[in-house]
């Protein structure tokens, strides 16, 4: 096993104040609790107010995960941002947040993988920094989804919600109680493009550029197929999570937990159980939060240090996929 080059400083993340529950959806379209909950897990999600923008959520994750890893965002040498929906189509979302939370002139680029982004920002990470040509990356996965879901479409609207999750990273090193190296032991990042269908955005780039008709055809929406992504999901999730696993010749029973991309529960169940992991090594929160895509790793991860539960020292295992159909997996040492 070589030895990792960098390791996860400090997490923050930020949840929206506004609650939408199932109950909220059932008034919106027609579903019912008892659908979400059985066939998602989810029971409630957050949404943005109006006023609140993608960097906004970014910057507060940001500076709860620099304010854990006591560095100054002045010694930040690169801000990754990992969204689908950026505050704009140019500049990069990732701009505002380093005037909002104060770092230098440190280059500021997004990254789109959708719920894939947070784990290939820190696969993209980790390479600069055992480069050498990076000391400390702030990566963040954020996502305002409410913003470009059609929340006339059952099969999509019960599913996101808002968030912002981050994590800053830099030269590893300590070695913990249990005589383990901290910091990111191997990660894997795959696309499959002919499957760039199952689930976009369709509407509003260069492809199919913003008109009355594409409004009116709501192709600036969220349109996914459903039953597409879960199987694939499924199918990948495992795959991916056991070649990290491999390339370190660990198995699932050397884990401590999975933190998996909070998609739908009967997903991460599937993919979770094919790894031979039990269930209680699985954290999860999406029955608050629902399916936030790049957020979503990044919030119950920090989450689950903050609350105690993930302690230092504990090897985790991050895994997500979404659309492109991008997917990946990590397995870190907190
Ligand atoms: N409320 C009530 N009924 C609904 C709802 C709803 N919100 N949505 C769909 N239905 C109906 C359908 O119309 C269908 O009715 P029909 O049989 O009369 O045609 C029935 O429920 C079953 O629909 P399915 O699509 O077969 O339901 P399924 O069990 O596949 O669950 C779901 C749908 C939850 C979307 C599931 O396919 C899924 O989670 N897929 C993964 C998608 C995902 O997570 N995408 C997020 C981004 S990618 C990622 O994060 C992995």
């Amino acid at each position: 096993m070589r030895e990792p080059a960098s390791r996860i400083l400090g997490t923050g993340h930020y949840l929206p104040p506004i609650v939408r529950t199932n109950a909220d959806l059932e008034r919106m379209v027609d579903t019912s609790d008892s659908w979400i909950v059985e066939r998602t897990g989810i029971r409630e999600r957050r949404i943005a107010p109006e006023t609140i923008a993608t960097s906004d959520m970014a910057a507060a994750a940001a500076k709860s995960a620099l304010e854990q890893a006591e560095i100054p965002a002045s010694a930040l040498d690169l801000i990754l941002v990992a969204t689908v929906t950026p505050d704009m189509p140019m500049p990069a979302t990732a701009v505002f947040v380093q005037q909002k939370i104060g770092a230098g002139n440190c280059p500021a680029m997004d990254l789109s993988a959708a719920c894939a982004g947070f784990v290939f920002g820190l696969s993209i990470a980790d390479s600069f920094i055992r480069s050498g040509a990076m000391r400390h990356v702030l990566v963040v996965g954020v996502e305002l989804l409410s913003r470009v879901v059609d929340w006339s479409d059952r099969t999509t609207c019960v599913l996101f919600g808002d968030g912002a999750g981050a994590a800053v990273l830099g030269p590893a090193g300590g070695a913990t109680a249990r005589g383990r190296s901290r910091g990111i032991l191997s990660t894997r990042m795959s696309t499959d493009g002919t499957l760039a269908g199952s689930l976009a955005i369709p509407g509003g780039g260069s492809a199919r550029p913003m008109s009355q008709a594409l409004l009116e055809s709501k192709q600036h929406k969220i349109q996914m197929k459903g039953q597409d992504v879960f199987k694939v999901a499924v199918k990948n999730l495992q795959s991916s999570s056991q070649a990290a696993l491999d390339d370190l010749g660990m198995t699932g029973a050397d884990l401590d937990w999975i933190c998996p991309h909070q998609a739908n529960i009967r997903i991460i169940d599937l993919a979770v159980s094919k790894l031979g992991v039990p269930r209680d090594k699985m954290l999860t929160n999406i029955e608050r939060v629902g399916n936030t895509s790049s957020a979503s790793i990044p919030i119950l991860l920090d989450e689950s240090v903050r609350s105690g539960k993930v302690h230092p020292g504990d090897t985790v295992l991050m895994c997500a996929l979404g659309a492109g159909i991008s997917w990946g997996s990590a397995v870190v040492t907190i």
